[in-house]
């Protein structure tokens, strides 16, 4: 049988459009194939489709992966991936290898961030679902019947979507002028009703750190939880920090913060499927324990979501901390700050576009700057038109363009401002591009 029989009625080819996409995948679709495909074929036919996949080697990528751009380190991965695809760490005592891993994770995260207490998850929404959960429980014991968590309007959607799922009210405040989290319009949301405040380091739209000190001190005073969403910031600001870059303080040596998110498949280059959780004391992350014993397999016990939990993550992200060491984490943190300095400069210089608000990170947005005539002549989504056209991946938001900067687009900062310059001088009409940020698969 072909590889293209197996993989349904056509095999993909780079040229399709989306529509012949999304209808050769249903084709194939129809149930698993009578006869299995012979493993060269379905591999070559991988190969090709991936083609027409978003390059994220090339620089012109600027979401969903961080490319270190650090071949050893990608070898190592690949490695240490293949070593333990087939480990399972639902029992992790089974397999010692992975719990020693595991623990050393955690004894890194607690150490860089001055937490009491951590645990390892597969994502930022893990995490953050997780600090919801324990904060919604903690309010239940304190006779809070009806809970509700208190952010920015700026803060990641996970935590709607936490809140959704576990039954929590989400009270949303407005963001200052310089898209920070506003602590007096944070003060007046918190109530006898609040189990959490969430605060970013730094936010995703934005790039902006809030004032950590300030909400978690008011947090502090009224005896309420505070998390840090440091999905983004948790495995580069301290490196920045040791840089000699101005960070505001945001982890747990802030009075206030109880809790924070961080996670190691972003800027802490692990590859997918690695976060951390944290807490300042034990008492807290009791919470987050889950045992039942009423089950004729045994006692379950677990601290996280899942229950089969893949190996490959773990021994992934244990062997690029390891491997990259603090010199290592320097090294492409300074990569990160060049090009991240390189792109802003460059972005500011072209007449009539602007950089949101002032990134306290490697994330921003920018758009047209309306106070000046010029920018006011500009349609930033027709420039966005003319990116794609070029082949650059910018995400849109509802205010402009969203850069996130990796160590690999040290490279491409000057061919970058200069197609932004071309496309700000020489845009047509907008295509009225769509702003996504997820999306679903439905079948
Ligand atoms: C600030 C912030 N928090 C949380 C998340 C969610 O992380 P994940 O996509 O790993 O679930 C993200 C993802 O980009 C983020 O930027």
């Amino acid at each position: 049988m072909s590889a293209a029989a197996g993989l349904g009625e056509r095999a993909y080819t780079s040229e399709m459009s989306d529509t012949e996409i999304n209808l050769a995948a249903s084709a194939s679709i129809q149930g698993i194939p009578a006869q299995g495909v012979q493993g060269d074929d379905l591999l070559d036919a991988l190969r090709i489709e991936r083609q027409g996949d978003l390059d994220w080697r090339g620089g012109k990528a600027f979401s969903l992966v961080y490319n270190s751009d650090d071949p050893e380190l990608e070898r190592v991965q690949h490695e240490v991936a293949a070593i333990f695809l087939h480990e399972n760490a639902l029992n992790p005592f089974r397999y010692k290898t992975l719990l020693r891993m595991e623990s050393e994770i955690l004894g890194m995260a607690k150490a860089l961030f001055h937490a009491g207490q951590a645990a390892l998850t597969s994502g930022g929404t893990e995490s953050i679902f997780l600090a919801v959960m324990t904060a919604r429980e903690r309010g239940f014991a304190h006779g809070i019947s009806s809970p509700t968590l208190v952010c920015a309007e700026t803060a990641h959607p996970a935590f709607a979507k936490a809140c959704h799922y576990l039954g929590v009210e989400m009270i949303r405040t407005e963001v200052s002028a310089d898209g920070r989290a506003n602590p007096e319009a944070m003060q007046a949301a918190i109530d006898e009703r609040t189990a959490l405040v969430v605060v970013s380091a730094p936010c995703y739209p934005f790039g902006v750190i809030d004032p950590i000190t300030e909400v978690a001190a008011l947090c502090e005073t009224r005896g309420v939880l505070c998390h840090v969403d440091a999905c983004l910031g948790g495995y580069l600001l301290p490196f920045w920090e040791a840089l000699g870059q101005a960070v505001p303080p945001w982890d747990f040596r802030v009075p206030g913060v109880t809790s924070m998110s961080a996670d190691i498949h972003k800027y802490g280059y692990a590859f997918k499927g690695a976060s951390t959780v944290m807490y300042r004391d034990r008492d807290l992350y009791q919470y987050q324990i889950f045992m039942y014993d009423s089950w004729p397999g045994g006692l379950y016990a677990s601290s996280t979501a899942a229950g089969t939990r893949p190996g490959s993550p773990i021994a992934g992200a244990w062997a690029t901390m390891n491997h990259l060491g603090i010199e290592g984490y320097m090294r492409l943190g300074q990569r990160v700050l060049n090009a991240t300095n390189g792109l802003k400069d460059g972005i500011n210089s072209i007449d009539g576009l602007k950089v949101t608000s002032n990134p306290d990170m490697s994330l921003f947005e920018f758009g047209v700057d309306p106070l000046s005539e010029s920018g006011r002549s500009l349609s930033i989504e027709a420039i966005g038109d003319v990116m794609d056209d070029r082949g650059w991946n910018l995400d849109r938001q509802q205010g402009g363009l969203h850069v996130m900067t990796s160590p690999g687009h040290d490279k491409i900062v000057e061919s970058f401002v200069s197609d932004l310059d071309f496309a700000a001088k020489n845009h047509g009409a907008a295509r009225g591009e769509e702003h996504m940020y997820g999306g679903v698969v439905s079948s």
